[in-house]
C-alpha cells in the first residue's frame, strides 16, 4: 500500500524524496506540485494513488486508474538555467530505466523520455518549470510509470503496456519509487555537478533504442528518415539524413520521432 511513512522508512536518500507528500487523489501531481513549490523542500515527492486529471506531453492526458500505477512528481529548487531544465527529463528517463533493471532487462528509453518494453510504453514524463529572470524558480518532474495496470484506453491500447502485461508479475509500488528516488539522485548530482549530460550521455546511449537504426523525423511539415545516433551532452538527438547525408540535431519538443515500423 502506498503511505507517506511506508515511502520514508524505504527511502534510502541524501535529499531526493526526503519529504513526501502523500494524495490519496489530485488533479494532476505536476499541478499540485507546482503549487507546494514554493512552501516545499528541495527534493519533495508527490506521490498519489491516482489522478482525475494527468497530464501527458503535447496537451495530452495521461491515464491514472486508482491504485495500480506510479503518479508522482518531484520538486527541485537547485537554480537551473532555462536552457537546462529539459535536460532534466533525460536524467529522469535514466532514472527509471536503472530503478527497473532489476525487474526486467528488456526496458529501453525511446528519446526524449519514454521507457518502453516489447515496444510499448510503460512510462512517461513530462518535466515543467517556473522561471525568474536567468534562472528557475523550480522544476517539477512528473513521472507516470505502468505497474500493476492490467488494461489501457483503446486509444492507447496498441502502444501501452504495464510492467504487469509485459512480465505477469505484480510489484510493490513503494520500492520501484524509492529505487527511482535513489538513481534520480545519482544521476542529478552528476548532471548539476556538469552542467550538462556529459555525464550520463554513456548511459543513455547505451539503453536507447533503435541506436543506429533508421527512424522517421516527423514535425509539423515535413517528414524525413534518418539514421539515429544517439544524443548530445545537451540532450538533442544526433541524426544523419538518409537524403543528404547531413548530420542534424535534433531537440525534444520540435518533433516527433517514430521508428520506421511504427511507435518504436
Ligand atoms: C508523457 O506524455 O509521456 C508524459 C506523461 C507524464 C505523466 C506523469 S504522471 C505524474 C505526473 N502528473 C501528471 O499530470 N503528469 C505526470
Amino acid at each position: 500500500m502506498l503511505s507517506r511513512e511506508n515511502l520514508l522508512e524505504k527511502m534510502d536518500t541524501e535529499r531526493i524524496g526526503r519529504n513526501v507528500l502523500y494524495l490519496y487523489e489530485t488533479d494532476s501531481t505536476n499541478e499540485y506540485a507546482k503549487k507546494a513549490a514554493l512552501d516545499s523542500p528541495d527534493g519533495t515527492l508527490v506521490v498519489a494513488d491516482s489522478q482525475v486529471k494527468g497530464k501527458g506531453r503535447l496537451g495530452k492526458s495521461w491515464s491514472s486508474p486508482h491504485g495500480k500505477a506510479i503518479f508522482m512528481s518531484i520538486i527541485l529548487k537547485e537554480h537551473i538555467i532555462p536552457e537546462n531544465a529539459s535536460m532534466i527529463t533525460i536524467v529522469a528517463a535514466i532514472a527509471v530505466l536503472k530503478a527497473i533493471e532489476g525487474i526486467t532487462k528488456d526496458a529501453a528509453v525511446k528519446w526524449p523520455n519514454d521507457i518502453v518494453i516489447n515496444g510499448k510504453k510503460i512510462c512517461g514524463i513530462l518535466t515543467e518549470m517556473k522561471s525568474s529572470g536567468m534562472n528557475s524558480q523550480y522544476v517539477v518532474v512528473g513521472i507516470g510509470i505502468n505497474v500493476n495496470n492490467t488494461e489501457f484506453p483503446k486509444d492507447i491500447a496498441d502502444v501501452a503496456a504495464s510492467l504487469y502485461t509485459e512480465t505477469g508479475i505484480c510489484y510493490d509500488r513503494t520500492e520501484i519509487i524509492c529505487q527511482v528516488m535513489k538513481e534520480f539522485e545519482k544521476y542529478y548530482n552528476i548532471f548539476l555537478r556538469d552542467n550538462d549530460l556529459s555525464g550520463i550521455v554513456e548511459d543513455y546511449n547505451r539503453n536507447l533504442i533503435n541506436l543506429n537504426n533508421q527512424v522517421d523525423i516527423i514535425s509539423e511539415d515535413n517528414v524525413y528518415r534518418a539514421e539515429s545516433k544517439g544524443i548530445d551532452e545537451r540532450g538533442r538527438l544526433i541524426v544523419k539524413r538518409c537524403d543528404t547525408g547531413v548530420i542534424e540535431k535534433i531537440v525534444s519538443g520540435e518533433v516527433s520521432v517514430r521508428g520506421v515500423y511504427g511507435y518504436v
